[in-house]
């Protein structure tokens, strides 16, 4: 492969076959605005050769349109932590679906899957559900008004917790006053955070924070020592409510909840992606005290009650139980994370896996315009693996360790390509 690479037979996208990919998105991007949106979208500078459109998928691979395999290190960006297609959740989903998923009225499904939640997440004494992390990181803000009867909310800067104008990444159709109540401060810096409250006197309803900081584009940071201890505090001498959004990082830290990791209590937390593995459904679990808000912030959509995404939610969260997926993903990461580090460092590179190494940022030092992470995505996927040039990783427990240690066989090629290409 090396050869053919530096021969300039690669990297070239006919080798590669994309021509399905290529002429599907011709056809998207008439009847679609953009092709594909969001973070699917050529627009935020994904390798051109990457692939655009999947056919289907299997434990820890996927095949694109054009038949291409893929050894998958984005997990459908973290919907996925038991592996593509899980056999028993599939099931469990098929048998359900045989008798219809939609109703009038919610199926008991949703009853078990609440019990299920709120006797695992320490804090939670309720549960409601929704389709997506940004319908309920949105409804949450609201219930912390509703609670305090005060505006504000406090946020990190450059943290994102959904699509909705009060926290989306700013590309168009905003208006001023969609932020006009929303603050922010610098991760990890609890002088800036706790002057809010001095600033904004009584006027702070909530704070919505991730587990850790996964800016995009940068480098994950993880809160220091007394980072949650003093945001709690904090939070409890003004009456503030504290928001976890675990909608990406759940439970891929901890199998009761990323708060359990860092031993802290939030008041609300919202969780989506690894809960149905694959099927849609978000929840936001809350202590009692904030039940009554919680009944009284208006909450509905017209899919919501959906069973078949409640039936995987309670085979996904089983499952993450009974395997303490948890422990074993950030171990089968550990082993990847240090194994690529040290194959970065013999071919000259200075490679750091940042943040939980269950969903490792990759950061070369120094790379600022994010040149070489580009460039190694690019040569790492002419191995057939399926790196993201600036978006976290996910180890799902599906990735064996014989297939971790092929991928980072393959990674040194992809690392020897890198360094021949710049020197
Ligand atoms: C931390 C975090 N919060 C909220 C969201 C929004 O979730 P969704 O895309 O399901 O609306 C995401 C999505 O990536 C996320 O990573």
């Amino acid at each position: 492969m090396l050869q053919k690479l530096l021969s300039g037979m690669y990297p070239c996208s006919d080798e590669m076959k994309h021509l399905s990919s290529e002429s599907l998105f011709k056809r998207a991007a008439k009847v679609i605005p953009g092709g594909s949106y969001g973070h699917t979208s050529p627009v935020s500078s994904l390798p051109l050769h990457f692939p655009k459109f999947a056919e289907k998928a299997s434990g820890c691979k996927y095949i694109d349109v054009d038949g291409n395999e893929w050894i998958d290190f984005m997990c459908g960006y973290g919907a996925i932590i038991h592996g593509y297609r899980e056999p028993s959740i599939e099931s469990a989903v098929d048998e359900i679906r045989s008798r219809g998923t939609i109703f009038n009225h919610p199926h008991s499904v949703m009853v078990e899957l609440a019990e299920m939640l709120t006797s695992e997440i320490d804090f939670g004494n309720w549960a409601v559900f929704a389709k997506n992390g940004s319908d309920l990181t949105t409804w949450s803000i609201r219930v912390a008004r509703e609670f305090s009867q005060k505006p504000y909310i406090i946020k990190a800067c450059g943290s994102y917790h959904g699509v909705d104008a009060w926290c989306d990444p700013g590309m168009g159709g905003r208006i001023s006053s969609d932020r006009s109540e929303i603050l922010e401060f610098k991760w990890n810096d609890l002088n800036q955070f706790e002057d809010l409250f001095k600033k904004f006197s009584n006027q702070i309803a909530g704070v919505i924070l991730c587990p850790y900081h996964h800016p995009a584009f940068l480098p994950s940071v993880m809160p220091n020592d007394e980072f949650w201890g003093s945001v709690r505090k904090i939070c409890d001498e003004h009456e503030a409510v504290l928001i976890l959004d675990d909608v990406r990082a759940g439970w891929r830290m901890h199998s009761q909840g990323s708060h359990r990791y860092f031993d802290f209590a939030p008041d609300l937390a919202v969780y989506s992606k690894a809960l149905g593995n694959g099927y849609a459904i978000s929840a936001c679990v809350g202590s009692e005290r904030f039940k009554k808000a919680a009944s009284d912030v208006f909450l509905t959509g017209s899919s919501w009650n959906d069973a078949s995404a409640m039936v995987a939610a309670v085979q996904s969260l089983s499952l993450s139980k009974s395997k303490n997926v948890a422990e074993s993903i950030l171990k089968k990461g550990r082993f990847f994370c240090e194994g690529i580090e040290k194959l970065a460092q013999q071919s000259g590179f200075d490679l750091e896996m940042t943040g939980p190494q269950s969903m490792p940022y990759p950061w070369f030092k120094g790379d600022d315009n994010l040149y070489l992470i580009q460039k190694f995505c690019e040569y790492a996927s002419i191995e057939g693996l399926f790196f993201h040039p600036h978006h976290n990783w996910f180890i799902s427990d599906a990735h064996d360790m014989e297939t971790l240690a092929d991928s980072l066989e393959k990674t040194e090629t992809a690392f020897k390509f890198l360094s021949d290409s710049l020197s």
